[in-house]
This record gives structure tokens, sequence and C-alpha cells, in this order.
């Protein structure tokens, strides 16, 4: 018979506070935040890519930092403030990021999109009004198999122009 994935020796609990809402899970310390995410709390916005901090497809925010969830520990995040793209949309609007990604269509199959997504708002928090060059920099780590990176790029900056005007970040 095989070992368990963990002993209840092991396991801990850890409180998440995750998109404002306080989780408690029970588990073993060193899973990744992204399996914790997608399996013990159904947040299956953040995506499965590579599991190896290379592709981005699973970013999300750690105080407003954005962070690889497939290799982040959920331990070191404990207590401090996580956004996942599932925390974006407020009052039935969706985010400035979100509608310029539709608006432009930044996505062709969206595999890639909430990481996208994340790491623009990673970026536009630090730096309002990025250049060009400064938004293609930043989101180097971020794949997209399907090429859209242009239409990104320009969902980017149609995002940040808008939440200058909203005054919002
Ligand atoms: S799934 Fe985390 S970086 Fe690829
Ligand atoms: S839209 Fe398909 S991977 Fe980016």
């Amino acid at each position: 018979m095989g070992l368990p994935h963990w002993s209840s020796k092991e396991a801990e609990v850890i409180e998440l506070h995750i998109n404002g809402v306080r989780h408690r899970v029970v588990g073993e310390p060193n899973r990744s935040l992204l399996s914790v995410l997608r399996e013990d709390l159904d947040l299956t916005g953040t995506k499965y890519g590579c599991g190896e901090g290379q592709c981005g497809a699973c970013t999300a925010l750690v105080e407003g930092r954005a962070v690889r969830s497939c290799i982040t520990p959920v331990h070191l995040v404990a207590g401090r403030p996580i956004t996942t793209i599932e925390g974006l949309a407020q009052g039935g609007r969706l985010h400035p990021l979100q509608e310029a990604f539709l608006e432009v269509s930044a996505l062709q199959c969206g595999y890639c999109t909430p990481g996208m997504i994340m790491s623009g708002l990673a970026l536009l928090t630090a730096n309002p009004d990025p250049s060009e060059a400064e938004i293609r920099r930043f989101m180097n780590g971020n794949i997209c198999r399907c090429g859209t990176y242009g239409r990104i790029v320009h969902a980017i900056q149609r995002a940040a122009q808008k939440m200058r005007k909203e005054g919002r970040r």
C-alpha cells in the first residue's frame, strides 16, 4: 500500500485571506498555493500550465505582487492578502483589465488569460503609466501559446488609460 500524500502528523491548519474572504484549509504546508486554490477552494480561474514557475498561467497576487502560485508553498502566504482572477470584478462590473482584454480580443483559447491579467494588474499597480517596452519587459515570463502578445500589450495600455481616468489602481 502506498503512503498517503501527507500524514495527519504533517497536516496543519492554514488561514488564507483570498479576495477579501478568510479560508481555513488543512493540509501539508508545503503544498502549492495553486493546488489549494484549485482543489480545496474551487478557485479554478488560476490555471495550471507548466507547474515549474516558467509560464505564468498560475499567476496570483500576494500583497499586490505577482507570484507563480504553482511554486509558492501555501504556508508562506498564510495570513497575507491574496488576489486571484475571481476577485477582480466588483459590483457586477468587470475590472478595466478584463474589459480591455475583451474589447481588443487579447485572447484566443484563453488559457493564459487569467495569468496575463493578474500580471498586468501587478504591473499597473506598481506603474500606472508603463511604456510599451516596460509592458513587454514585465510580461516577459507569461507565455501565450496562441501568440496574442501584440493584443495583450494593447489591452494593458488601454486598461492603464481607463484606470488613470477613473483614478484607480
Ligand atoms: S503553471 Fe505556474 S508558472 Fe506555469
Ligand atoms: S490565448 Fe491561448 S495561450 Fe494565450
